[in-house]
């Protein structure tokens, strides 16, 4: 089991979660180094989900008034399939929800639609490309 949290952009912990962050974009899947981290890193809240003291996942949330962004949605590869993911996605939609954020808006590799999907997000429009990964909009309606 995993314990989720927030970390704040300026907190210690950050460190880990860049590293699996790069571990996950940068080295798995090819992402370019320097667009991995960004400026809304900055004011993002982040969620981390540790495990015996290490970080195993993470996305980062950013507020645009009613509609909340998540992305950098990652599980380390030896932790995945065993719900870490749905776990952070709900702590997600429960934290923007309580922002005051009515929607969820994110871009979805490809290959991640079906693990949306299954959390209640519908795709719409048709597939872009973000850092050289096939991509689609999702979304999803939060209740108040
Ligand atoms: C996509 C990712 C975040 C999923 O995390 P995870 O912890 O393995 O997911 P969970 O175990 O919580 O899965 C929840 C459900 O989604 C399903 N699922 C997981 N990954 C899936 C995928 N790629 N496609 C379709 N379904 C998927 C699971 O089987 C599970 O289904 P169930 O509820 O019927 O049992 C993880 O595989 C990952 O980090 N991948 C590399 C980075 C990445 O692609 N990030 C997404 C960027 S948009």
């Amino acid at each position: 089991m995993s314990t989720i949290f927030e970390v704040q952009a300026t907190d210690p912990l950050m460190s880990e979660v860049y590293a699996l962050r790069r571990r996950v974009f940068v080295v798995e899947q090819g992402v370019p180094e320097e667009l991995e981290v960004d400026d809304d890193d900055r004011r993002a809240i982040h969620l981390a989900a540790l495990s015996d003291g290490l970080v195993i996942g993470t996305l980062r949330i950013l507020l645009h008034d009613r509609a909340a962004k998540i992305g950098r949605m990652a599980v380390s590869a030896s932790s995945r399939k065993r719900g870490v993911g749905r776990e952070l996605m709900e702590f997600a939609a429960a934290t923007a929800s309580r922002r005051g954020a009515d929607e969820i808006v994110l871009g979805a590799q490809v290959t991640a639609r079906g693990f949306y999907e299954r959390l209640g997000y519908s795709a719409e429009g048709s597939a872009f490309d973000d850092a050289g990964i096939p991509h689609v909009m999702m979304r999803r309606k939060l209740q108040r």
